[in-house]
């Protein structure tokens, strides 16, 4: 079996991570979402991956490689344009030849792997097979409708009066037949080719679509809620360690599942897990509250930080709460000094800022 990893797109949910930098790649739990799955991949005995690409092609290759260090091999596969998840598998028609492939989102996350369910679909002999979960509002998914046998019968995107509460999530299975389906559907209302069309001709042409119902955690990190919550579940279970390059002076804490990287310095704070700091990262007279990720070459001073990412080389100091929050690289939050006693705020495009007041 081959798969196929989507890390192209717009991500304007995620707005304005994406205008800089892919989503795929943010760190949860100090680990870029991406590597999540293809070591899910990896570990279910795929070695052969397309990642389809887009504009952010350079900094995927960057991360990725040519996946040896992940054991995997990677081809590269650019998107002109988002043009649909059933666009990406049209493009992949040559990587992929005839065989069986998982088509994998890259800015989702299953807790607890893939393995078996490609061990189901490889021994299966089916066309296709979709994975669901329940979900509170399928308005804004992918949903599907089963006939009382549990047979795939009809499948909408994002429906206005969803027949059911079963989502798809973010990893599918096909045979060949999907490149068919592929060529036959024509683009959405919203100009893409849609996955769920490609797999609902399918079954209008009787091929053996099968579902799987997902229990296990599972998260689409398209919103920022999202991407925070994905980064509490994987923290939930990381094990507890300091480097042994790392330091933590005598007036510190920590409390609970807390990693310390690499040449980390934690210095008269409090760090309660869980909770990952990053190499190189200095942590001066500051609280860290749980489910908290601050990546590498950072400092944070003198600050509350809690339920919160930080991307690398950030510094922030002097500031009394910060929660549920998504910090870019380089970003630089401080108090100010200067009068008037105002808000100074330098904020790229679709920014989101929300202040305390007092
Ligand atoms: P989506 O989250 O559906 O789309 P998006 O990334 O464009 O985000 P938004 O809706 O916020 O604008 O995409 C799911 C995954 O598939 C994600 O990793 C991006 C990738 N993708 C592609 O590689 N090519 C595409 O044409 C599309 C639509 C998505």
């Amino acid at each position: 079996m081959r798969a196929l990893v989507l890390a192209g797109g717009s991500g304007t949910r995620l707005r304005p991570i994406t205008h800089t930098s892919a989503k795929q790649l943010v760190p949860v739990a100090n680990k870029p979402l991406l590597f999540y799955g293809l070591e899910a991949i990896r570990d279910a005995g795929i070695i052969d991956i397309g990642i389809i690409v887009g504009e952010t092609e350079p900094e995927i290759r960057a991360a990725v490689g040519d996946g040896s260090a992940l054991g995997i091999e990677v081809t590269y596969l650019r998107q002109d344009a988002p043009r649909g998840l059933a666009h990406a598998v049209l493009i992949a028609r040559d990587f992929l030849g005839d065989e069986p492939f998982v088509m994998y989102l890259g800015d989702n996350l299953i807790v607890g792997g893939i393995s078996e369910l490609v061990a189901e679909f490889a021994g299966g002999g089916f066309d296709a097979q979709i994975l669901l979960t329940k979900v509170d509002q399928p308005e804004q998914f992918g949903v599907a409708e089963l006939d009382v046998d549990g047979k795939v019968v009809r499948l909408e995107e994002k429906p206005k009066h969803p027949r059911s509460d079963l989502a798809l999530v973010g990893v599918y299975m096909f045979g060949p037949h999907v490149h068919d389906a592929v060529r036959a559907i024509e683009p959405s209302a919203r100009g893409e080719l849609e996955i769920t069309h490609a797999i609902q001709w399918l079954i209008d042409q009787r091929y053996d679509v099968r579902s799987h119902l997902v229990t296990g955690y599972w998260k689409d990190t398209g919103r920022l809620d999202d991407m925070l919550d994905t980064n509490r579940k994987v923290l939930e279970s990381v094990e507890p360690s300091i480097a042994a390059s790392a330091s933590v002076d005598a007036a510190s804490r920590l409390v609970g599942r807390v990693v310390v990287e690499d040449g980390a310095q934690i210095v008269n704070s409090t760090v309660r897990g869980p909770a990952i700091i990053g190499r190189n990262t200095r942590v001066v007279d500051t609280y860290v509250g749980p489910f908290t990720s601050i990546y590498y070459d950072c400092v944070i001073e003198g600050t509350e930080l809690e339920h919160s990412i930080v991307l690398e080389r950030c510094r922030i100091s002097g500031i009394s709460r910060i929660e549920d929050s998504l910090i870019g690289r380089d970003v630089e939050v401080t108090p100010s000094q200067a009068l008037p006693n105002a808000h100074r705020l330098l904020l790229g495009d679709h920014s989101k800022v929300s202040v305390a007041t007092p």
